[in-house]
């Protein structure tokens, strides 16, 4: 079962040293794992919230395209694409907006502190608040919600705009009577390194203390480097690895045994000088192929573009039906709607991608789960369960069920899959009248696929 795992890049800035070790180089080791269905977006929407010059938008996507991709992200495994190239995003955050309290928002912490602050200087509580600023937490639930993202790799400070996500979802659900939304989990990875900057602190553009990764060539790296602040021990004398930033740096590329003798090397007394020097090799090491593939991308900003392109293509094909969807649910069908939602899904290849399932707890904490057709489709939801092992093993018994084998029945609560004469999941029925039919088709050949596999 593939967990899809989404996350966003706002883009006004240049990826620094700190962007690689905490957050792109994990990101892209995930994107490598089978179970991962990663989706990785340029949040440029948000961008707008925290920058007017368009300028200085336009570069920061273009680099954190290049970035990534020469870090070693393979466009082919990731759904990788701009937030903006995605019109059925801006579309759900109008939904999610009339069902999200304005109480909810009034309580994010971006927002609040805006407020704080102006109260503190005497101004009035609103003065130059954008409501860009106040919506921030509905559009990044949109970005999460259009593609039923589980988990969401973020940073410490991005939890509550997860937790919002998982309200507004949750409410959504309740008010259309039926789970439209996967409910989105914070992914914090505990065990990434934070970086010091040049000063010692967190290293932040906000500092002003950062280590460019690729933007200002080797010889910016190591420029950066040496402007490191250190104590004023000379050399021959021990200095203290663990209170150092040169050491905390150096350890979070190399290997136990290269830290181990840099270690040594410091308590024995290498001058800071010449030990800035191992440091930059160290990490010039890992980081100049990548910059290679950095500088290439950069000089044809086409092939960025169609890689985007076809990223957005893909997304499109997951967020277009289920925004139709989501129309038809909420009293906005109509024809058109319906036509312009259908070439764009009928101009997906036909995706060999197996079915999977997509496991939750519910409003009331039971275990739940979904399984998708390998286009992203919903199948079915199946009934809830206290114990999230007889959810486990339904699904591993939905695993060698067979098309043949499934027998449904339609109930006034749906058209219910049944097993041993015991409704067990209810099957996605789409409108119309031969809807039933259709879903149980759908149904059918996934679980053939997923015979098949085992
Ligand atoms: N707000 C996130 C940040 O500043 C960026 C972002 C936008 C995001 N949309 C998202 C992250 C959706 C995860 C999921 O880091």
């Amino acid at each position: 079962m593939q967990t899809r795992v989404l996350t966003g890049i706002t883009t006004t800035g240049t990826p620094h040293l700190g962007n690689y070790v905490g957050a792109i180089r994990p990101a892209i080791a995930a994107s490598r794992r089978d179970e991962v269905d990663a989706f990785y977006f340029m949040a440029d929407y948000h961008a707008l919230i925290k920058s007017d010059d368009p300028a200085r938008i336009e570069r920061s996507r273009l680099e954190i395209a290049a970035t990534w991709l020469a870090a070693g992200l393979d466009p082919e495994r990731v759904t990788f694409y701009r937030q903006s190239d995605i019109p059925e995003i801006p579309e759900l955050t109008w939904f999610l907006t009339c069902v999200t309290a304005k109480g909810l928002l009034n309580r994010a912490h971006a927002y609040k502190a805006a407020v704080d602050k102006n109260v503190a200087e005497g101004e009035d509580a609103d003065a130059g608040i954008t409501a860009g600023l106040y919506m921030y937490p509905v559009l990044m639930a949109a970005d999460i919600l259009a593609f039923n993202a589980h988990q969401v790799p973020v940073g410490r400070d991005q939890i509550q705009h997860i937790e919002m996500a998982r309200d507004i979802a949750q409410r959504f659900n309740h008010i259309y009577g039926r789970d439209f939304f996967v409910l989105p989990e914070a992914l914090i990875e505990e065990q990434v390194a934070t970086l010091p900057g040049l000063d010692g602190r967190k290293m932040s553009k906000s500092y002003d203390n950062t280590i460019p990764l690729f933007a200002a060539g080797a010889k910016g790296m190591r420029e950066a480097i040496l402007r490191i602040v250190t104590d004023s021990r000379l050399p021959g004398e021990p200095k203290d690895p663990d209170s150092s930033a040169l050491f905390t740096i150096f350890r979070a590329f190399a290997s136990e045994a290269e830290s181990q003798a840099f270690r040594t090397a410091l308590e024995e007394g290498i001058g800071w000088g010449e030990a800035k020097q191992v440091l930059f090799e160290r990490i010039e090491t890992d980081v100049a192929p990548m910059r290679a593939r950095y500088d290439e991308l950069m000089a044809k900003p086409a092939q960025i573009e169609a890689i985007l392109q076809e990223g957005a293509r893909k997304a499109r094909a997951i967020a277009v039906p289920l925004i139709a969807e989501l129309r038809d649910a909420i009293g906005l069908r109509s024809g058109e709607a319906v036509a312009v939602a259908a070439p764009v899904a009928a101009s997906v290849p036909k995706a060999e991608k197996p079915p999977r399932f997509a496991s939750f707890r519910d409003g009331d904490g039971r275990f739940r789960f979904r399984l998708f057709s390998g286009d992203g489709e919903e199948l079915l939801l199946s009934q809830p369960f206290d114990d999230p092992k007889a959810a486990g093993a339904l699904q591993k018994r939905l695993r060698t069920l067979g098309g043949a084998s499934a027998v449904v029945q339609t109930l006034a609560d749906g058209t219910m899959l049944e097993l041993d004469g015991v409704a067990v999941a209810r099957l996605e029925t789409g409108p119309g009248t031969d809807a039933a039919d259709l879903a149980l088709e759908r149904l059918r050949h996934a679980l053939d696929q997923l015979a098949a596999q085992d």
